[in-house]
């Protein structure tokens, strides 16, 4: 598998169904969390192909910085948000100085598509390029409602896509998720990818958080995570000094 064809896989299959109005909400409560005022430099960190940029830039902030590995998904971010300035960097090592962003948002879970090593470095450099009280707001799957389902599986012909299979299992004690998908275009084409997600329970990601300079302020709703929590949505802050 190819890096291009996973970039491919996620772009076709992701915005085949995930709504605009779900990134629209995603935004919505990752900006009331974050309070951070209009005209602040904020950043998406793996923005992907820029569908909460777009709904940033409808959220009153008009210059969001886009960043992402992908030259493919980047490009297609240029086009959902055009006033958007986009780079393409590692999130483990970005090239901002230090304190640039009042807030920073990573949406389902772009900086934890690797190990935990690359899960602090990516971490630390957020703390980094973040200003004293900056937020960042992070968003992933619910790893109590994935340990209670471990397993799952999806198989659907979707008119305009193809015939598309998706399988997931998800380990409990490393709290690793694998899903695998596979794409059958009209025009025969073939496409398979196996994403592998790191999750970290609360605990965890404050843990995680503590060490790479980042304080675990709350969760939304503001309330224990449980099975029944659609997603984990965290707020951490850079401490003042
Ligand atoms: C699961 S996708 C989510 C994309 C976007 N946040 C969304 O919700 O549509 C993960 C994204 O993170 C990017 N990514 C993963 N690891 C990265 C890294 N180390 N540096 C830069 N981008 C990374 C991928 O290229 C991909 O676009």
């Amino acid at each position: 598998m190819s890096g291009e064809e996973s970039d491919r896989l996620f772009l076709e299959t992701t915005r085949r169904f995930a709504t605009p109005a779900l990134a629209r909400e995603d935004v919505r409560v990752a900006l009331q969390l974050a309070q951070v005022e209009q005209g602040k430099p904020v950043a998406d960190l793996g923005c992907g192909y820029g569908r909460h940029l777009r709904a940033l830039v409808e959220q009153g902030h008009a210059h969001p910085l886009g960043i992402d590995r992908s030259s493919l998904l980047l490009a297609e971010a240029r086009a959902q948000a055009p006033g958007a300035p986009l780079l393409r960097a590692d999130l483990r090592a970005l090239p901002l100085h230090e304190g640039t962003l009042s807030a920073a948002f990573c949406f389902y879970s772009s900086m934890f598509l690797g190990s935990d090593d690359d899960a602090r470095r990516a971490l630390r450099e957020c703390a980094r390029v973040l200003r004293p009280e900056g937020a960042l707001v992070l968003t992933s799957d619910n790893p109590l409602r994935l340990k209670a389902q471990p397993r799952s599986r999806f198989e659907e012909d979707v008119p305009g896509l193809g015939h598309v299979v998706e399988e997931s299992a998800f380990d409990p004690r490393a709290n690793v998720d694998r899903v695998t998908k596979r794409l059958l275009t009209a025009k025969g084409e073939r496409l398979s990818a196996t994403f592998v997600i790191r999750y970290y329970p609360p605990p965890d990601l404050a843990a995680l958080a503590r060490a790479a300079g980042l304080e675990f302020r709350r969760l939304e709703p503001d309330a224990p995570l449980t099975e029944a929590t659609p997603q984990l949505v965290a707020l951490l802050m850079k401490p003042l000094g």
